[in-house]
């Protein structure tokens, strides 16, 4: 599947499952020999940008009471978020990934940019299963994230965690 395709694709298509089948693999490659988090996220976001061409794809690490920007792709966003405020502090605070289908229609989220339209949040476990970061995708499509994004997203995550002390 070419970059482009992917980029087309809608959500829990067979294009996009198809984009992530062949992504797995490339990022294990990626990562596999990295042991310094800040450069794992980096070519993360990288490698999911030259995939999909999400508006914003980036992270965001736990420090102390606030989440602090981190690697990242797009356009300049918000460096600091709270626990339990927008989507992503939501998310961190309630452990779980949060698809949001309509950015408008979500109550206190965080507006980095207008052309977001669509958001997914993942948040990322250390060793003893702490929230230690979120991965945060912008679209700039309406209710671009399904159930294969959920799935796919929190699998590719999975190769970050034995990063996270
Ligand atoms: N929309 C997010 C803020 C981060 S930006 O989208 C990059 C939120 O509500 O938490």
């Amino acid at each position: 599947m070419s970059t482009a395709s992917a980029n087309r694709s809608s959500k829990n298509s067979a294009e996009r499952v198809n984009a992530y089948d062949a992504l797995g693999p490339r990022m294990k490659d990626l990562l596999d020999d990295e042991r310094d988090v800040v450069a794992a996220m980096a070519n993360f976001s990288a490698l999911l940008m030259e995939t999909f061409g999400w508006h914003w794809i980036g992270f965001y690490r736990v420090v102390g009471a606030e989440l602090v920007l981190g690697p990242f792709q797009g356009p300049v966003a918000c460096s600091r978020i709270g626990f339990g405020k927008g989507v992503c502090g939501t998310a961190w605070n309630e452990e779980r990934t949060i698809v949001v289908p309509n950015v408008e229609e979500y109550p206190g989220h965080i507006a980095c940019s207008p052309h977001s339209r669509s958001e997914i949040v993942v948040p990322i476990r250390d060793h003893d299963g702490r929230v230690a970061a979120v991965l945060d995708i912008d679209s700039s499509t309406l209710d671009d994230f399904g159930t294969v994004d959920v799935h796919a997203l929190e699998t590719l995550c999975e190769v970050l965690q034995p990063l996270f002390e």
